[in-house]
């Protein structure tokens, strides 16, 4: 199983703090907000990670994660973003790394409470296809959104709809087969210019090949906004310090 961690972008949402740096290297409590998600792969048991750079300040990954000796690891792979053309855009650039093997992929500002190992585990015994993240938000109107039919099974996902069909948030930690290059190539950007990783997964759908896992614990999508980023410090904190509040 690889690892892919999505760290480019400009990070408009958190302006002006990421006027000088990029978005995955702003501190979250004690460490640079990339960190959670490398520390939570690595727990998962994934060890051959991929980190997906792009902007102004890629060179940083560098100089920060070195080859991730810190995190346990004999090395690290580092690919570049050119464009601003979204997430599957920037998997997509990682054809040649996930080659025939399976890859999770997490966005680099998803920050969870709890573990994954038990949905990846699940997700090695699946035999194709897809497995997705949903978490239970109180206004999931920012994020992918499921439809549910009547024995839960998901019907469709629908991108920062107005309605939500439900409360149900996809979290941005998704687990493909490599048949997920074969979809990117199919996509075309959508109305805010980029490949959705929405419409991968509901092309995963329409086959009959997308399961998926409730996350237990919080989730936090830090780059979100500054309240969000705010907030996720918070609860990062929190947990660090054992339940007591900052
Ligand atoms: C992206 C995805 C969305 C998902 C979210 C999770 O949103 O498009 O489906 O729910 O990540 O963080 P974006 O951050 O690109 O607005």
């Amino acid at each position: 199983m690889k690892g892919v961690i999505l760290a480019g972008g400009l990070g408009t949402r958190l302006q002006p703090l990421t006027k000088i740096t990029n978005k995955h290297l702003l501190p979250v409590y004690s460490a640079p907000m990339i960190y959670y998600p490398i520390r939570a792969l690595v727990e998962a048991g994934i060890e051959d990670i991929m980190i997906v750079c792009g902007g102004n300040h890629a060179g940083e990954f560098l100089r920060l994660l070195g080859n991730g000796a810190e995190f346990g690891l004999k090395h690290l792979n580092y690919t570049y973003q050119q464009n601003e053309g979204g997430i599957a855009e920037a998997l997509g650039l990682c054809e040649h790394f996930v080659d025939q093997d399976k890859v999770v992929v997490f966005l680099g500002d998803n920050i969870i409470e709890s573990s994954i190992a038990e949905a990846v585990k699940e997700f090695e015994q699946q035999a194709s296809g897809a497995r997705i993240l949903l978490k239970e938000v109180a206004d999931p109107r920012d994020y992918g959104v499921v439809r549910f039919g009547n024995s839960g099974e998901i019907i469709e996902i629908i991108e920062k709809p107005e309605a939500p069909p439900s409360n149900y948030a996809v979290v941005g930690i998704y687990m493909y087969d490599n048949t997920v290059f074969d979809i990117i190539d199919t996509l075309v950007p959508s109305g805010r210019g980029e490949l959705e990783i929405t419409d991968v997964n509901n092309a995963y759908l329409k086959r009959g090949d997308l399961r998926y896992t409730v996350l237990n614990g919080w989730w936090a999508d830090a780059g979100g906004s500054i309240d969000a980023y705010y907030e996720t410090i918070v609860r990062v904190a929190e947990r660090e310090r054992g339940g007591n509040p900052a």
